[in-house]
């Protein structure tokens, strides 16, 4: 194209442009590609964005065993692509669509004395099913909780709040780096999906929810799987850590939840040989009497990962309850031990008669 006739076509497009301007409807707004610059733009919430009121495409979900992650509070929203649907599994190997979103917000109480407290919401966790395989998106908020941006280095947030004793606080919370989510999120290197599995989603959905009941049962009718499930009560289930089940099935689901993505065949700790799988029912394999493959200032002088009956003599709670981040499990980016998660763990312990370690 010479260089006359393409400034005679600029000159053609301004002209459409302006008259587009001048016409009755409003230019549409135009996002342009994901992944967005600004988490509105995707439209996975309706009103103001701070209610987090999912729009109809978006439904709410919640875990039976949550991960913990420095008092955080969290939503968690999915959206399949028109028509797609999920391939069922009785574990974790769900299958979902190209299109298929997961979106995960982080909030805390601004005061920790009052349950009616106004939280303050810092970031919202995105995995996309692109072509190549999931994305990880992070967008964070800002004070004026009215936006949030897409950041890839990850941030340092100081948080002030009241304590639950009405004290004023602070706590630093760190939002990782875009490249760290698959120190949790892959297995064998392939990025995955960690909370919709059977065992987490196997429980009542979440009170945002338009429609009350059983989760798996309420997808299914929805429509949401290809092939419908069995009814939700014959299908496995995680046990509430803090609910009133029995110990060491809480502490067992508290383990999957918290320590599973990485302690298992293929996870990020899967050569330390230790797996916290809960359907793992060989003990030597989740701890019992195992001697730690790197042993060192991670041990806290003791010799195996779980010593039953005695905690004092066990590697697995003592690295729960250490903040010295060389040694805390799980490792960065939580900072904070989970003392309600180290305490469970522990009774289980205290709780297991046999064997005795032959040390
Ligand atoms: C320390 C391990 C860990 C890291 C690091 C981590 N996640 Fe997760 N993530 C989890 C676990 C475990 C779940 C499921 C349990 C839950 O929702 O509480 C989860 C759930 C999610 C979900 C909901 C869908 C799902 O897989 O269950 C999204 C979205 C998400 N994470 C995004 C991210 C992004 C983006 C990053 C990187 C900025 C990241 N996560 C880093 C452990 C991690
Ligand atoms: C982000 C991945 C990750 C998470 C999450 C994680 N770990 Fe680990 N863990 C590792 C890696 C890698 C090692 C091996 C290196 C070392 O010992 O520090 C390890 C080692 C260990 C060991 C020594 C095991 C042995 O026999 O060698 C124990 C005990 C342990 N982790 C407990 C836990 C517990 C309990 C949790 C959950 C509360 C947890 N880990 C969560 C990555 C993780």
């Amino acid at each position: 194209m010479s260089r006359v006739s393409a400034r005679r076509s600029c000159a053609a497009a301004m002209a459409a442009l302006l008259l587009c301007a001048c016409g009755d409807d409003p230019a549409p707004y135009d996002p342009g590609d994901p992944p967005y610059d600004k988490l509105s733009d995707w439209r996975f919430f309706r009103g103001a964005l701070a209610d987090l009121q999912p729009s109809s495409d978006v439904l709410p979900y919640t875990v039976v065993a949550p991960l913990w992650a420095d008092f955080a509070g969290k939503g968690r929203y999915f959206r399949l692509p028109e028509g797609g649907k999920i391939d069922f599994t009785d574990k974790d190997e769900w299958g979902f669509p190209e299109g298929t979103i997961f979106i995960k917000t982080f909030f805390f109480d601004t005061d920790r004395s009052d349950p009616d407290d106004e939280p303050r919401i810092v970031e919202t966790r995105l995995l996309v099913y692109e072509p190549a395989g999931i994305a990880s998106y992070i967008y964070l908020w800002n004070d004026a909780q009215d936006e949030a941006e897409r950041i890839k280095g990850g941030a340092d947030v100081h948080l002030s709040y009241t304590d639950a004793d009405g004290k004023p606080a602070e706590q630093l919370y760190l939002v990782p780096d875009q490249n760290t989510c698959e120190d949790c999120h892959a297995r064998d290197d392939v990025a995955v999906v960690l909370g919709p599995t059977t065992h987490q989603l196997n429980t009542a959905a979440p009170p945002e929810s338009e429609e009350q009941g059983n989760q798996i049962d309420l997808f299914a009718s929805l429509g949401l799987f290809r092939e419908a499930p069995p009814a939700a009560a014959s299908l496995p289930a995680f046990h509430a850590p803090t609910g009133d089940g029995a110990l060491a099935e809480r502490a067992r689901s508290y383990l999957h939840g918290n320590c599973a993505h990485c302690h298992r065949p293929g996870g990020g700790g899967g050569p330390s040989g230790l797996s916290f799988l809960y359907w793992e029912d060989r003990p030597a394999e989740y701890g019992v009497c195992k001697v730690p493959a790197a042993a060192g200032a991670g041990a806290g002088g003791r010799q195996v990962d779980i010593w039953p009956g005695d905690p004092e003599r066990s590697i697995v709670p003592f690295r729960m309850s250490t903040t010295d981040p060389d040694i805390k499990m799980p490792e960065l980016p939580s900072l904070l031990a989970d003392e309600f998660g180290a305490k469970l763990v522990s009774d289980w312990i205290a709780s297991l008669t046999d064997p005795a370690c032959e040390y």
